[in-house]
């Protein structure tokens, strides 16, 4: 009795743990961010819509040389992407984009998606958090991916990209 309570028990622990496994790796809310060609950035799921509106749906897109892209990023939406950062710390890119190629509004100061929820179950991929801006009205994007949550503030976000994520715009 007691064997099989123990077999039971472990077997519970096997499908929970795929469970999690499986809930982690949704590829949709999945950033990628490994060079200046293989990154993603989060958007609205709809073209047109205010950034802060979608921190709970946003979406990642990436670019199309990135392993297993979902979305890829709307054409003429990056018009400059600069890598920086060292994998054993932190990457990041940051940069300049077109609203108009996703729709989006010239006074949309903008939003903040993050691993604190923004949205439930965002991840970037072999990172533990990551913090990831867009601001329409400035034309500014940027996201980094860090295995320091100290390296990834997300307590800022309305300083905007070049406060949180200081880089080449
Ligand atoms: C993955 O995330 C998307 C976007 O939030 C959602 O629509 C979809 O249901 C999720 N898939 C799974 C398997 O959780
Ligand atoms: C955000 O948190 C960091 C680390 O705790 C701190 O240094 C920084 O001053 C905070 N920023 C704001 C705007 O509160």
């Amino acid at each position: 009795m007691a064997t099989s309570n123990t077999l039971f028990a472990f077997i519970i622990l096997i499908l929970t743990t795929i469970v999690f496994v499986h809930a982690d790796t949704n590829a949709t809310i999945t950033a990628t961010l490994s060079s200046n060609t293989v990154f993603c950035t989060f958007l609205p799921p709809t073209p047109g819509e205010y950034i802060a509106d979608s921190e709970l749906t946003g979406i990642a897109f990436c670019t199309a040389s990135t392993p297993g892209v979902v979305n890829v990023i709307p054409d003429g939406f990056v018009i400059s992407a600069n890598f920086a950062g060292d994998p054993s710390t932190y990457v990041q890119i940051t940069g300049k984009m077109n609203p108009d190629a996703y729709q989006l509004h010239h006074d949309d100061e903008g939003g903040q998606y993050d691993s604190n929820g923004s949205p439930p179950d965002a991840s970037c991929s072999g990172y533990e958090y990551f913090v990831n801006l867009v601001e329409p009205n400035d034309g500014n994007y940027c996201i980094r991916c860090c295995h320091n949550k100290k390296d990834c503030p997300t307590n800022e976000s309305t300083e905007g990209c070049e406060t949180v994520i200081p880089g080449i715009y």
